[in-house]
């Protein structure tokens, strides 16, 4: 099996979806290695290691603005916790290219939009203001760009009269749960053509 570890820096709704999907099907192409979080409070670490899976935590604020020297810390557990890929699952650090290239078409982002709409934050508020019909969420391949790289997968969500962003975060996160884990055993499996749910 491939060896995955899974960074997060919140609740880790994404990272649990991704774990239990390797965890519940025996014939599933990956194995949660590490769970790594750069907030020590991130409720994601908890959950991992009730499922038994080894955590570690990187605090990304003693380096300040250095994002090299966080980078170079945050790279040791992935290594020594022997991971072949990383999947980002709200995990809100942005990556340098030295990074990302350590992990070249071996990382994994779930982004809350339907790419390439909406890079960075903010989306749900964003698609609301903008007036669109549908919004969603998609996987792809992490590149230096922030939230660029190839995608790999999409799903796709309405909107609603009277969304507010919290009730069309709630509706998109639903999506990223079934998105992600298909993905990734896609991947793991060679596949590389997107997938796109409704
Ligand atoms: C998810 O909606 C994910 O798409 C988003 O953060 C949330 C994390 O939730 N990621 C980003 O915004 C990345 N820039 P989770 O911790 O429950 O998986």
């Amino acid at each position: 099996k491939t060896s995955v570890a899974v960074l997060v820096s919140g609740g880790g709704s994404n990272m649990v979806a991704l774990v239990d999907s390797m965890l519940q099907d025996g014939a599933h192409p990956g194995h949660p290695c590490l769970v790594l979080s750069n907030n020590a409070d991130a409720g994601g670490l908890a959950k991992a290691a009730e499922r038994g899976i080894a955590t570690a935590v990187v605090d990304h604020r003693p380096f300040g603005p250095d994002r090299a020297a966080f980078e170079a810390e945050l790279i040791k557990p992935i290594l020594d916790a022997g991971a072949e890929v990383v999947c980002l699952a709200g995990f809100m650090r942005v990556l340098t290219a030295g990074f990302v290239s350590q992990f070249e078409g071996r990382m994994l982002n779930i982004h809350p939009s339907l790419l390439p709409k909406y890079k960075g934050l903010h989306t749900h508020a964003r698609a609301l203001e903008a007036g669109d019909a549908k919004h969603g969420c998609s996987v792809h391949e992490v590149t230096p760009l922030l939230d660029d790289g190839p995608v790999l997968g999409q799903a796709e969500v309405p909107i609603l009269p009277g969304d507010t962003p919290d009730q069309l975060a709630s509706r998109v996160l639903v999506q990223e749960h079934r998105l992600y884990p298909l993905v990734l055993s896609r991947f793991l499996r060679g596949e590389r053509a997107p997938v796109y749910l409704d």
